[in-house]
């Protein structure tokens, strides 16, 4: 592809960004989609950066990860404020999207960053698995980010986008469990918005109550935008601990929505609207638990087990090593006894003769 037309593509796209205030991707002018022919194979034609460096989401499995004492706690300002306002709550097509305030911001990530708004990944009805990050392979039913952008350097989110240091997204992990009071206050909206380009305005609720036990307990990695245009420009926050949802309030979130407009021909549900684990090589995510496995730092019960097994298995070894020698010495003593029977007389004459 010539330069030219490479950067008239990316003067095209910073357009179609600045005209979409609180989401970072265009969801115009761009077809990409997450099963067919526009797939996530295809998001590298026209979105180059989904083919590049430091993308989302990834595994998070043991051996990339390292605890790092200095992930002090998020601190999330405006929260619970967010109650006293509407929310906006639209379908752009590839998820659910709900506006978050201006003021709910977070601070504790060096700079500050402002919300932009929040969206869901989710998997279908016969395959209810559909969270982007995985953990140690497995995959959750859902997953929840809330998109923030550096308000210290950038004026708003699409501007952030494609910047260094531009955007953090915090990802809430879900699976299936117990009615979430919490969730339904975005869920029993979804039949509001079914059709793309569909927007309605909910009574606000503190997003607080979005967020899962001890969020002080999470993954830390620099990543990118999990759907095109895949800037990496993200600092990813994955909270260890998942929410619950319930079996029916997850149904509902898989089969409520479609991802055309209402007057299209052909609908198309939406549904596994997640993007596939991306390769993470010479990367590390931080930790800001200790967390269980064969993390050499952790030295707690594990000490006496393995004590033990060593003890145990030294003990196996000598059981073994007597019984041989035990079972040796008594085929030679045997072997002996054999010898003198049969070979006796024969060899002591015949000796007897030859030094004679
Ligand atoms: C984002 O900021 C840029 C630069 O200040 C501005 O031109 C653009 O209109 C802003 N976009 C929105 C949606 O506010
Ligand atoms: C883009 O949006 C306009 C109106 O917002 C609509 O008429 C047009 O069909 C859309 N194009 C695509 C490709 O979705
Ligand atoms: C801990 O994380 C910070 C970034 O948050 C990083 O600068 C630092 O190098 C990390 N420490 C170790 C020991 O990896
Ligand atoms: C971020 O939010 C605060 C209000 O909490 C506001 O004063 C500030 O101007 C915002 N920053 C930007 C870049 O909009």
């Amino acid at each position: 592809m010539p330069l030219r037309s490479l950067h008239a593509a990316a003067v095209l796209l910073l357009v179609v960004l600045k005209e979409q205030p609180s989401n970072p991707t265009p969801h115009n002018g761009s077809k990409w989609t997450y099963i067919g022919p526009d797939g996530e194979e295809s998001w590298s034609k026209s979105y180059p950066s989904c083919g590049g460096l430091m993308q989302s989401p990834i595994d998070l499995q043991d051996d990339i990860l390292q605890y790092n004492a200095s992930l002090v706690p998020l601190d999330f300002q405006g929260y619970s404020e967010s109650a006293n306002q509407q929310f906006v709550l639209t379908n752009n097509g590839h998820s659910v999207k709900l506006k978050l305030p201006k003021d709910m911001h977070i601070q504790g990530l060096g700079a500050r960053y402002n919300a932009s708004q929040l969206h869901l990944h989710w998997g279908d009805e016969n395959e209810p698995h559909g969270s982007e990050h995985t953990v140690g392979g497995k995959q959750f039913a859902a997953e929840l980010h809330m998109v923030y952008y550096n308000s210290d350097l950038y004026p708003n989110a699409s501007i952030a986008s494609d910047k260094p240091e531009g955007l953090a997204v915090l990802a809430v992990l879900i699976e299936m469990g117990s009615f979430n009071p919490s969730y339904d206050k975005i869920f029993s909206h979804l039949k509001d918005v079914k059709y793309k380009g569909q927007e309605v305005s909910i009574p606000g609720f503190s997003i607080e109550e979005l967020l899962p036990k001890r969020p002080e307990e999470y993954y830390r990695y620099r990543g990118s935008l999990t759907t095109p245009p895949c800037y990496p420009t993200v600092l990813w926050t994955v909270f260890r601990n998942p929410v619950e949802i319930s079996q029916q309030q997850l149904t509902d979130l898989e089969t409520a929505l479609y991802c055309t407009r209402v007057e299209d021909p052909s609908p198309r549900e939406m549904i596994h609207n997640f993007r596939q684990v991306q390769k993470f090589d010479e990367r590390l995510v931080y930790v800001s638990f200790r967390h269980e496995g064969p993390d050499p730092t952790y030295t707690g019960p594990s000490l006496g087990i393995a004590l033990f097994v060593a003890l145990a298995g030294v003990l196996g070894i000598c059981i073994v090593l007597a019984v041989s020698i035990w079972l040796f010495r008594r085929k030679k003593s045997s072997k002996k006894v054999a010898n003198k029977g049969v070979i006796y007389k024969p060899a002591v004459k015949q000796d007897a003769e030859a030094h004679a």
